[in-house]
C-alpha cells in the first residue's frame, strides 16, 4: 500500500535543509511505494493545513540549493498548548490534520524548539521522525547538526577578510557571530579564522582578563586583534544572574549587542581604536557546504530507512560518524553546549588564544 508522508521544515533556516529533504525523498521513492506530502511553512502549515503533494521532480536540483523550499517559521513550543486569540487550538488542529492528510508518519527538520514540538506531537500519538538541523549545532545526543560547517565556513572567511582591514588599521575588529545559546560556531570558527580571543556562552569572560591579552599582545608589537565573540557571550558578572534577571538586564542594555558594549569598554580602557562586524543572518544563507551536502543527504537517508522500518518517535543522529537515532523524549528540552573540556579550547590556549577567562 502506498504510504503518505509528511515532511516540514521549522525553525530558523539553514544551509542543508534542501540537500536532506531531496535525501529522505529520493531514497524513500527507491525503498518503498509512496507519496510525499509537503507541508508549508514549518508546524505553521499542519495547524492550518496548508500543504502541497509533491511531485518526485520537484526533489531534482537541490542539493546546492540555500534556504527551504517547504519554507518555515518560528511556533514557540511555549505556545503550542495555549489558545491565543485566533481561539485556535493548536495541537488538535495539528493532531486532526495529520489525520486528515492520512499520513503514515511526519518528518520534521529542525533544531531545538522543533524538537520539542516534535516530541509533543509524538506524546499525542502520531508517528514523527526528526531530522537534527541548526547553524547552532546544540542539538543534545548527535555530534553534529547539518548547518552548523556552512555556517562555520561563513563565519571563518568573514574573520579572514577582517584580518587584512584589522592590520591595515591598527584596530581591535570584533566579529559577533550567532549560536544562541551555544558557542560553537564562534569557537570552531574563531580557532579556524586564527582571532585572538574567543568569547562563548560556555565561558564567561572578565574583561579585565580581555584588557590584559590586548595590553600583553599590542605590547610585544601586533598592533592589531580580531575577537571572535558569540552572540551570547557574557561576563563573569553576567553568569551569576538568574536567567530572566539577565534578559532584563540586556533588555535595558543601552547597546545593540554584547560586541558593541565590549568595543566601547575596549575603546575607553585602553584607547584602541575598535570596530564591530555582524555577520548575522549571512551565516544561514546560501548553498551549504560540501561537508553538509554529505551529512544532509546521509541523515535524510537514514530517516528514510527508518520509515520503511516503521521506526518512530526518534530523530536521526550522528555519533563517531556513525548513524543513529535517539528517542525524541531524550533530545527534547536539552542542549548541547560546549564542554570547558572540548580539545578546541585547550588547543586554542596552547596557540595562546584567549578565552576571557
Ligand atoms: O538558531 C539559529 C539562529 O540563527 C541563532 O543562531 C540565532 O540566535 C537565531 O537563530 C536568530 O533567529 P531569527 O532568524 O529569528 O532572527
Amino acid at each position: 500500500m502506498k504510504r503518505r508522508i509528511g515532511i516540514l521544515t521549522s525553525g530558523g533556516d539553514c544551509p542543508g535543509l534542501n540537500a536532506a529533504i531531496r535525501g529522505v525523498a529520493r531514497a524513500s521513492y527507491g525503498m518503498f511505494d509512496c507519496e510525499i506530502v509537503g507541508i508549508k511553512d514549518g508546524f505553521k502549515g499542519l495547524i492550518h493545513y496548508d500543504y502541497q503533494v509533491m511531485m518526485p521532480i520537484e526533489f531534482s536540483g537541490l542539493l546546492v540549493r540555500g534556504g527551504t523550499i517547504l519554507g518555515t517559521s518560528r511556533t514557540p513550543f511555549k505556545k503550542m498548548r495555549k489558545i491565543e486569540k485566533d481561539n485556535i487550538d493548536k495541537v488538535k488542529c495539528m493532531v486532526d490534520n495529520y489525520e486528515k492528510l492520512n499520513l503514515d508518519c511526519l518528518i520534521t527538520l529542525g533544531g531545538n524548539g522543533t524538537h520539542k514540538n516534535a516530541n509533543l506531537l509524538r506524546e499525542e500519538g502520531l508517528n514523527i521522525i526528526a531530522l537534527p538541523k541548526t547553524i547552532d549545532n546544540d542539538i543534545w545526543g548527535t555530534d553534529v547538526t547539518f548547518g552548523f560547517h556552512s555556517a562555520v565556513d561563513i563565519a571563518t572567511e568573514v574573520i579572514d577578510r577582517i584580518h587584512t582591514t584589522a592590520d591595515s588599521h591598527d584596530r581591535v575588529m570584533l566579529v559577533e557571530l550567532m549560536g544562541h545559546k551555544a558557542g560553537w560556531i564562534a569557537l570552531n570558527a574563531g580557532i579556524a579564522g586564527g582571532a585572538d580571543i574567543i568569547l562563548i556562552p560556555e565561558i564567561p569572560y572578565s574583561l579585565d582578563k580581555i584588557l590584559g591579552s590586548l595590553e600583553k599582545r599590542h605590547s610585544s608589537g601586533k598592533d592589531f586583534s580580531i575577537l571572535a565573540v558569540s552572540e551570547g557571550a557574557i561576563t563573569t558578572k553576567e553568569s551569576l544572574l538568574k536567567k530572566k534577571e539577565l534578559k532584563k538586564q540586556r533588555e535595558k542594555m543601552k547597546y545593540p549587542s554584547v560586541s558593541y558594549r565590549l568595543a566601547e569598554e575596549i575603546n575607553k580602557k585602553l584607547g584602541l581604536e575598535t570596530r564591530v562586524t555582524i555577520p548575522g543572518h549571512q551565516q544561514r544563507g546560501g548553498s551549504p557546504s560540501p561537508y553538509d551536502r554529505v551529512l544532509a543527504t546521509k541523515l535524510g537517508a537514514y530517516a528514510a530507512e527508518m520509515i520503511a522500518n516503521r521506526d518512530y518517535g526518534k530523530t536521526v543522529s550522528i555519533v563517531n560518524n556513525k548513524l543513529w537515532a535517539t528517542p525524541l523524549e531524550e533530545v527534547a528540552g536539552k542542549l548541547k553546549l560546549v564542554d570547558k573540556n572540548n580539545i578546541l579550547i585547550s588547543t586554542g590556549k596552547l596557540v595562546g588564544t584567549s578565552f576571557g577567562d
